[in-house]
């Protein structure tokens, strides 16, 4: 079945990167020159997803509006016989289409998905997490769309982390079935270390079915007092059953600045026109 809609939740206060989020959404901070969430929205048109829903905090309309065509700087570009850039700032607006909602409370991840429920409708969607970012010959998605077309239930991107991050993430109880895939046993949501069923972890990409709404809509606050995505969807396998797969693509964690610091220090290492000067400077400066 094919997968149209994705819900990138993208709402709140960016607390770890004040006071640059103050008054810009913290989606919008650039790894090198490309505002975070765009490697979502590539990736997410790159497998064939048509329509992506914004869930956003009052006054981060940048975010979608980023999304849009510029038309003055367009016909600068093209004046400027600039095609090169002038294309490439068309591909941005035509990736995808792009709605927006609301999210005026910060009652967690669940929450906030939940908030995307009219404009997705009945149909099963994906989600990004744009603090997650991937740098890969296949987007993440399109494996996740693989394995859902096989079973046709939830299926969640996860990684083995190292036993620190266990505490601060979604962490699987998982049944190997093939290469990189998994039945999910069980889900839990930032458990003590001593309590996790293993050190395979969420990592923010999701295929699920419409079930999670009313999963969501019934959810009581779970870690940290939030309304936990994790527990919806585990609540969702018991009737449906859930799935896992191992993502071997290079990842990031944009969510702190040094996880931003690391993946603009990697992009630059990729791009020929600034790789070489920056080992230099590397070198210089951490003189090895
Ligand atoms: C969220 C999810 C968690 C997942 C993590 C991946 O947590 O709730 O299951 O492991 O993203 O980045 P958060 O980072 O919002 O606390």
């Amino acid at each position: 079945m094919k997968i149209r809609k994705a819900v990138i939740p993208a709402a709140g206060f960016g607390t770890r990167f004040l006071p640059v989020t103050r008054t810009i959404p913290k989606v919008m901070l650039p790894v090198l020159n490309e505002p975070a969430i765009q490697f979502s929205v590539r990736e997410a048109a790159d497998a064939g997803i048509e329509h992506i829903v914004f869930v956003i905090s009052r006054g981060q309309e940048a975010t979608n509006d980023y999304f849009h065509p510029v038309p003055p700087l367009e016909q600068a570009l093209e004046e400027r016989g600039n095609t090169e850039l002038l294309n490439e700032m068309r591909d941005i607006s035509s990736m995808v289409e792009t709605s927006v909602v609301y999210q005026d409370e910060q009652l967690g991840l669940g929450h906030a998905v939940l908030m995307a429920k009219d404009e997705i409708g009945g149909e099963p969607f994906a989600v990004f997490l744009p603090d997650d970012i991937f740098y890969g010959d296949t987007p993440a998605i399109a494996d996740l769309i693989g394995v859902f077309s096989k079973h046709g239930s939830s299926v969640i991107a996860v990684k083995y982390v190292p036993d620190e991050s266990v505490p601060n993430l979604g962490i699987i109880d998982p049944e190997p079935l093939d290469e990189s895939v998994y039945r999910i046993k069980g889900m839990v949501e930032k458990p003590r270390l001593e309590d996790a069923p293993s050190n395979l972890a969420v990592i923010g990409r999701y295929i699920l079915t419409p079930e999670v709404f009313t999963a969501l809509e019934n959810a009581k606050p779970g870690a940290i007092g939030e309304i936990q995505l994790t527990d919806a969807i585990d609540a969702v396998r018991t009737e449906q059953g859930a799935f896992a797969c191992e993502v071997t693509a290079d990842h990031f964690d944009v969510g702190t600045p040094l996880g931003m610091l690391k993946a603009s220090v990697y992009a630059a290492l990729r791009r020929d026109d600034m790789s070489g000067e920056l080992k230099e400077w590397l070198k210089t400066t951490l003189n090895c």
